[in-house]
């Protein structure tokens, strides 16, 4: 096998690895694999923004509090505080990089967004395309780092760690080269996920190809503990095609800017849910239109944005805009037809203020991780937001640490596999489907105990069928896919099984109160 060796292993070019790596590269050799392009990621579709206090008129108290509430209860307020504290010199940072961010029409401020559970403007954008331009930009900031190097269509397969005890510690990954067809063994000193969300293990999802939870599936096989990972976030409104091929995000800053859910009768119905109406957290709103939509039996709800006015729907979403003429729907004369969809994970692979795992030189950051800062329920755009400061922190102190940790220790596993797929034929695409239905139907938004326990029962047969057929002594990228989307799928159903309350995402009908005295405390796996 190749050998590459490296100070710092970065595993994902989203926005949380692309900031560690610009910042950990006057100090040491990087190397950065990503699976697809190297811009390829949920970064690249983030439409809202990042939430930051940037106004003068606004304050970090205001912030802290929205987080802590959309979390209902379940926040770790140091986490929150070290966030909202450190956030808004990051955002400056991204500008420094070369992202462009919307400007006030005189050009001296930023101009900001409004979205749910904010009690004021605080979402800095660009457009409705926040996220491309910030993945333009740090794609490019990044190239241009000397010590660095982005290494596209190379998939992490698993994790390698060395010694026992307390002097384990993870010294890099195997990695399939998608072009050559062959493994390679990335030989590094500091091992970080940055590897995203695990949206495409749900039948219907906002995320892109690549967000399969690969990074929680690779750090649990280690030993990693990871914790929270019931409070999957549904967003509320992506764009409803009846057979739901590719679909699109129709960012809550539409309903920032004043646009209004309705029932297919024309029936206003978010005030009946929370005094914020349509601009309340987002659990609470895609509860709504999930309970709207089981009592009318209809497909999908609408968000009214005809009251925007066609100008300026066109000038501050021009990417919505086009999408939806695209589809044959003009937003600013007839209402856009939404539905919920899997959006988010809040918990992941638990660190601490530093990005560290439990894992000796394994660090995590971005949506792979969970810091604490989201609870039950993530507030709107905050996810940029901790990724930037979880990369400088992770930064920080691997910069800190790097001088202490030895190179070496990296071994082949014992046994060799083949690159390819499997001669004799294997059912990935049906299995995948299974497992994305399952979760959809019984680990959703409002979900039940029966349910919960079929899920972990249906989920727990295909991964144990991914886990044999791995074992064979093959591998091919789909199949690695399986493995990781059904492990990642049962560590969310089992959790989902533990927690017997409802809080934030999770909604149990067995079990519909919160339950502070037993569950004000985060599931850990391990
Ligand atoms: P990603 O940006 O997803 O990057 C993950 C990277 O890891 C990718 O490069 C991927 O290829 C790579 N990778 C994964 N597995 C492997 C592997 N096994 N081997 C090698 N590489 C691998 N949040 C906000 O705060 N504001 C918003 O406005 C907003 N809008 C959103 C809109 C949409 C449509 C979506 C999907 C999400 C949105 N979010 C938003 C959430 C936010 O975009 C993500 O949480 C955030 O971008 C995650 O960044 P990341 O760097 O952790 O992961
Ligand atoms: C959106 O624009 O609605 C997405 C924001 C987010 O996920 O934080």
């Amino acid at each position: 096998m190749e050998r590459i060796e490296t100070d710092v292993l970065v595993i994902g070019s989203g926005i949380a690895g692309l900031v560690l790596a610009k910042l950990v590269a006057p100090r040491a050799r990087v190397t950065v694999v990503t699976k697809k392009d190297d811009t390829e990621s949920s970064t690249n579709l983030a439409q809202g923004g990042i939430a930051a206090v940037v106004d003068p008129a606004d304050s970090l108290a205001s912030h802290v509090e929205d987080t802590l509430t959309a979390g209902d209860g379940l926040c770790d307020r140091r986490a929150v505080e070290v966030m909202v504290e450190e956030g808004p010199e990051l955002v400056r940072r991204l500008v420094d990089w070369g992202a462009r961010f919307s400007r006030t029409p005189d050009g001296a401020a930023f101009e900001l967004g409004m979205e749910g559970g904010h009690s004021r403007r605080r979402i800095v954008h660009s457009q409705d395309r926040t996220g491309r331009e910030v993945e333009r930009a740090l794609v490019t900031s990044v190239r241009q780092e000397p010590s660095v190097s982005i290494v596209e269509h190379h998939l992490a397969v698993s994790l390698r760690v060395t010694g026992r005890g307390r002097g384990r510690r993870a010294v890099g990954a195997i990695v399939l080269d998608d072009a050559a067809g062959r493994l390679a063994a990335y030989d590094a000193r500091v091992t970080v996920l940055a590897t995203g969300g695990i949206g495409r293990c749900y039948l219907h999802t906002t995320n892109p190809a690549i967000a399969t939870g690969d990074g929680i599936a690779m750090a649990y096989r280690i030993g990693a503990q990871v914790a929270d990972l019931e409070f999957v976030q549904f967003h509320p409104t992506m764009f409803y095609a009846p057979d739901r091929p590719e679909s699109f995000l129709i960012s809550e800053a539409v309903r920032g800017e004043g646009a209004v859910l309705v029932t297919q009768a024309g029936r206003e119905f978010m005030d009946a849910y929370h005094p914020r109406g349509c601009l309340a957290p987002r659990d609470i709103v895609a509860r709504a239109i999930a309970l709207e939509m089981q009592k009318s039996g209809d497909p999908c709800v609408l968000l009214d944005a005809t009251r925007l006015g066609g100008d300026f729907f066109r000038r501050r979403f021009p990417f919505i805009a086009e999408r939806c003429l695209a589809a044959g729907l003009d937003p600013a004369r007839v209402p856009i037809p939404v539905v919920p969809a899997a959006h988010y994970s809040c918990g992941g692979v638990r660190v601490d203020l530093h990005a560290r795992t439990n894992v000796a030189g394994l660090y995590a950051t971005g949506e792979v991780s969970s810091t604490g800062v989201h609870g039950a329920n993530r507030l709107a755009s905050n996810s940029l937001l901790e990724a930037l400061v979880w990369s400088r922190r992770a930064a920080a102190d691997i910069a800190a640490r790097l001088p202490g940790i030895p190179s070496g220790g990296f071994e082949e596993p014992d046994r060799e596999f083949a690159v390819g797929p499997d001669p004799d034929p294997f059912p990935v695409a049906e299995l995948l489907l299974e497992v994305r239905k399952t979760l959809w139907e019984d680990v959703g938004i409002l979900r039940s105990d029966v349910g919960l326990s079929r899920a972990v029962l249906r989920i727990g047969r295909v991964l144990r069928k991914a886990e044999e057929r791995m074992h064979r002594g093959r591998l091919w990228p789909e199949l690695v896919t399986l493995r990781n989307v059904a492990q990642v799928a049962l560590l969310v159903a089992r959790s989902a099984r533990m927690r017997k309350e409802s809080r934030g995402l999770h909604h149990n009908a067995d079990h519909p109160e919160k339950d502070d005295a037993n569950w004000k405390r985060a599931t850990v796996i391990a």
